[in-house]
């Protein structure tokens, strides 16, 4: 009988660890390269082409600020003069992408530590 409740138990344990698993939510990395940006942008050290290099994020964009961009690149894109000159210098300009909210924020927290 100890047994069994002692196996019932783990059972119940292991079931808790896997759903705490699979609601940690993803890390920026993940929503990176899962949302597409690596297809135009470089990480580490590959691809990049497409799109500007990623860098000296702090001093252009606050967590708002680049939000909204991300939100709606053309749109913010458009009254920006710094945004258009990229735009001239690569063949798409960055397109609209699908993103959960909740995953926007991960990756704008990860895009401003990692592109500082
Ligand atoms: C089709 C290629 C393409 C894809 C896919 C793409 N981008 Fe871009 N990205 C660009 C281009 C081109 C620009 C230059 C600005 C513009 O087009 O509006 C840009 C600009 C940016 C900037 C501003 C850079 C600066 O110097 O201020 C950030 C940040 C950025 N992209 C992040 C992302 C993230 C995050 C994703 C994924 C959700 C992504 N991009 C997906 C092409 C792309």
């Amino acid at each position: 009988m100890k047994h069994l409740i002692a196996i019932a138990l783990c059972s119940i344990l292991c079931v808790l660890i896997l759903m705490m698993a699979c609601s940690a939510p993803p890390n920026g990395k993940t929503v990176f390269i899962e949302s597409g940006c690596a297809r135009c942008h470089e990480i580490n050290g590959t691809g990049g082409s497409q799109a500007p290099r990623l860098q000296g994020l702090q001093s252009k964009w606050t967590p708002e600020s680049l939000e909204a961009f991300l939100t709606d690149p053309p749109a913010y894109a458009k009254d920006n003069a710094r945004l258009l000159a990229y735009q001239k210098k690569y063949p798409t300009p960055m397109p609209r992408l699908e993103i959960a909210p909740a995953r926007r924020k991960i990756l704008v927290q990860y895009l401003l530590k990692r592109y500082p």
